[in-house]
């Protein structure tokens, strides 16, 4: 399959038009009949404490709701948590957290349902909420135990090294802020069976958990997802509880039940991106090489563990970036808060992890006075090299990609001019900055690298292609079709994309870690050649020909030099009682991780990319802006470069909104004081920097045997934007001949801009 018809085309996204012209059907969409009731949520008012009593009489009676429950209204398992346990579809007793939800209320439409929660009277014994990160490390408050990874021996290398320089540097969280909030409607069948449409990356998790909270099988349930509108890891675990409460409801009423969370609700009930303090001592050298680093990676989890342990652990094992680290002391902390559980969000704690690894390459070079890109530049990972976790390192595209980048981008002139430009203005100040992202790609649970398909072609020719991946936008619906189509040489308007549904395809993984294409691409791949298969037994028989005989072609199977419509063969196979339905199936091999001793192969293969950021920063009131940007992106051998490109400006823009204006507040009392998009600031298109190049690297398949030689591209983007931070802080160093890092934290919002411009004059 040399010559390609359909892969590594750049076809439109297949419901662009739909998503355009507003015709795209999202969930809250589905008409529904006149007698569907509507969910609202009761959630608690404090942080921490205890129910004393709940009278919740009024909802009905006064409030117009029609039906109320609480936690013993739940007929089975009332504990609704991922991995391990602790989140309560309702609590009843303790509350660990502000926005905890209590009781759930419907009515006959969100607005009666809303107001029908303001009538519950709930008394709490109140306690002082645990909301510091620093005071719950104090603590030794964890969701999981503590975790280690060491590689040499750290303490010895950073005593012998010629330098040595410790720091900290805390990341504040992110809000995932997807356009459509959490949604599901639940639609009771005949026999006690129950259907749900949901917004959800991981429609067989919430099929087993509304299993689990209505004492059914997972076969009563089925969980169908057509599209999301974002979802950024938002919808990984946190669409479960929704589902199962719009679930219960339809089967305790017999009517079909939506619940949609308005977006304040969505935003105190759902958890966000990690907040992270990192402590770090690192021993280096007179040229910057880093000879040994001692790292504490402090994770501020919430009230549970939900998916902490995995992100924490990809924090771990992103902390060198694209660095050698030969003697390091890496310990990862699982915190304990009162606030809401915090969950996946695009790059699942690598982003965290990685910011680590360039605030040192930053103080490094701050201390030796040297550009950090040479710093960098001495301390990539060669060829052969083994990450402090044990995998080896088998390209240096990192480093290929960095060099280019820098030539491409006259990274080095750049700078020049900025010193000059810096020098003759005192207030404004100019930074650039060039950092690398080298991304692990496979879920580091390595059960979950896994995936089905179900492929049907119909007698008329046309096809009908399932998976178990969902489409949250980044395109994965139409590279999934693009296999099949370069399977069978056929357009793509043959291949009708249909919803995610677990009755299809059982047993699936979330649509997650990046790995949506890499794995249900492989599992498409292997059911439409298994169908290719039966199609040339057939042809071979019913046309007396050799297989070398038949080729197929644009819509076409020419049969011994002849012509032969697609569909016509269709037909003629179905009358011969050929099987046209397949389903195909792909476990990623190789990875392997032993977590006890911290040691394996995580990754399939890791994805790479670098970006160039030129910015601006008034340092007299904290504003800053992106000049320029330059991007060179390694997606393989893309299987659609127009879906990549977008991947990646969209992956850096909300990477520069985390890491810039993106500010989670929570007050005294626990409560999000960010609560809306007024306060909380994402970025918008007059944030997209005015020169904005965006590159995929060229002719570099794969050396991983992946799906048509292609790279994974859904989350490394999202780290490019680390250099945006860098260049501010490179902007803000510009101010002062001092040797002391930068007291930068993440975001580096107005505030903590001039936080770190007046702590260099103390
Ligand atoms: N792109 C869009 N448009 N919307 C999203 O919600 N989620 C990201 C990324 N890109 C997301 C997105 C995240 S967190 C992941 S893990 C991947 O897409 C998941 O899809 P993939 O594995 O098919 O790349
Ligand atoms: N990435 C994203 N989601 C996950 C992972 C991961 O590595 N592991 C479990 N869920
Ligand atoms: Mo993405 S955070 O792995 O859903």
């Amino acid at each position: 399959m040399n010559k390609r018809y359909s892969v590594g085309k750049s076809n439109k996204h297949d419901s662009a038009d739909l998503h355009v012209s507003g015709e795209a059907r999202y969930v809250d969409d589905i008409h529904l009949p006149k007698d569907a009731l509507h969910v609202a949520i009761g959630y608690s008012a404090i942080a921490c404490g205890e129910i004393l009593s709940m009278d919740l009489q009024s909802c009905k009676k006064g409030g117009g709701a029609i039906d109320v429950i609480t936690a013993s209204d739940i007929p089975g398992k009332q504990d609704v948590a991922p991995v391990f346990s602790g989140d309560l579809l309702l609590t009843d007793k303790r509350i660990d957290y502000h926005g905890q939800p209590i009781f759930a209320v419907v009515a006959k439409d969100y607005n009666t349902a809303k107001r029908a929660v303001g009538f519950a009277k709930i008394e709490y014994k109140e306690e002082t909420p645990l909301l510091d990160l620093d005071e719950a490390l104090d603590q030794e408050s964890y969701v999981r135990p503590p975790h280690g990874m060491r590689c040499g021996n750290a303490q010895k290398a950073i005593d012998s090294a010629p330098h040595k320089i410790s720091g900290s540097l805390e990341i504040g969280g992110q809000d995932h802020l997807y356009l459509e909030g959490q949604v599901s409607v639940a639609i009771p069948e005949e026999d006690n069976r129950i259907t749900i449409h949901s917004s959800n990356q991981n429609p067989t998790e919430t099929q087993h958990l509304v299993a689990e909270v209505l004492n059914l099988s997972m076969a009563d349930v089925n969980v169908v997802t057509r599209r999301m509108g974002g979802a950024f890891g938002g919808k990984e675990t946190q669409a479960a509880p929704w589902a199962c409460i719009a679930a219960l409801f339809a089967i305790r009423n017999q009517r079909v039940v939506k619940c949609r969370l308005g977006r304040e609700d969505d935003m105190r009930m759902t958890g966000k991106r990690h907040p992270f303090k990192h402590e770090y001592t690192v021993g280096f050298d007179n040229k910057g090489k880093i000879l040994g680093v001692d790292y504490k990676i402090a994770a501020d989890c919430g009230h549970s563990a939900d998916l902490s342990d995995a992100i924490v652990d990809r924090a771990m094992f992103h902390c060198d970036n694209a660095y050698s680290l030969v003697n390091a002391n890496i310990i990862g902390l699982r915190v304990k808060t009162n606030t809401v559980s915090h969950t996946a969000f695009r790059g699942f704690g690598g982003p965290q992890g990685m910011m680590l690894a360039e605030v040192v390459i930053e103080d490094i070079a701050q201390y030796l006075s040297k550009d950090a890109l040479s710093i960098r530049q001495i301390n990539f990972y060669k060829q052969g090299d083994i990450t402090p976790y044990g995998q080896t390192i088998e390209s240096e595209q990192h480093a290929e990609i960095v060099n280019a980048l820098a030539e491409q981008s006259k990274y080095e002139s750049r700078r020049k001019q900025i010193e000059t430009f810096n020098q003759n203005s005192p207030m404004i100040k100019r930074g650039i900055s060039l950092t690398p992202v080298k991304f692990g790609i496979s879920f580091t649970v390595a059960y979950m690298n896994q995936a089905g398909a179900l492929i049907h072609i119909y007698h008329d020719g046309s096809i009908h292609l399932n998976h178990g991946g969902t489409e949250m936008g980044q395109g994965l619906m139409i590279k999934l079709a693009q296999i099949v189509a370069e399977v069978f040489q056929v357009n793509l308007d043959k291949i009708k994309i249909n919803a995610t549904q677990t009755d299809k395809v059982p047993n699936t993984s979330p649509t997650a870690a990046s790995s949506g294409t890499d794995i249900n691409g492989m599992a498409v791949l292997n059911a439409a050649l298994k169908l290719k298969k039966r199609l040339l037994k057939f042809i071979v028989k019913e046309f007396d020909c050799d297989e070398s005989d038949i080729v197929f072609e644009n819509n076409k199977i020419i049969i011994a030099n002849k012509n032969n419509d697609f569909n016509n063969i269709i037909k003629q196979a179905y009358m011969a009682r050929t099987s046209l339905s397949a389903t195909g199936f792909y476990k990623t091999p190789q990875i392997h991780y032993d977590r006890v001793k911290a040691k394996g192969q995580p990754f399939f293969y890791y994805a790479n990319g670098a970006a160039v950021s030129e910015v601006e920063v008034n340092t007299l009131t904290g504003e800053s802006k992106v000049l320029r940007t330059d991007i060179l992106h390694d997606a393989g051998n893309s299987i659609n470069p127009v879906i990549d490109i977008g991947q990646i400006e969209g992956g850096y823009i909300q990477g520069m909104g985390w890491l810039t204006s993106e500010d989670l507040k929570w007050d005294q009392m626990g409560r999000l004081s960010s609560a809306n998009p007024a306060t909380y600031k994402i970025p918008t298109a007059h944030d997209v920097p005015d020169i904005f190049n965006v590159k995929l690297l060229q002719d570099a398949p794969n050396i991983t045997n992946t799906i048509f030689r292609s790279k994974a591209v859904g989350e490394p983007p999202l780290m490019l934007a680390i250099s945006v931070w860098c260049a501010i802080r490179q902007a803000i160093s510009s101010l002062s001949d001092s040797k002391k890092g930068i007291k930068l934290e993440a975001p580096a919002t107005p505030e903590n801009i001039m936080k770190a411009v007046l702590d260099l004059e103390k």
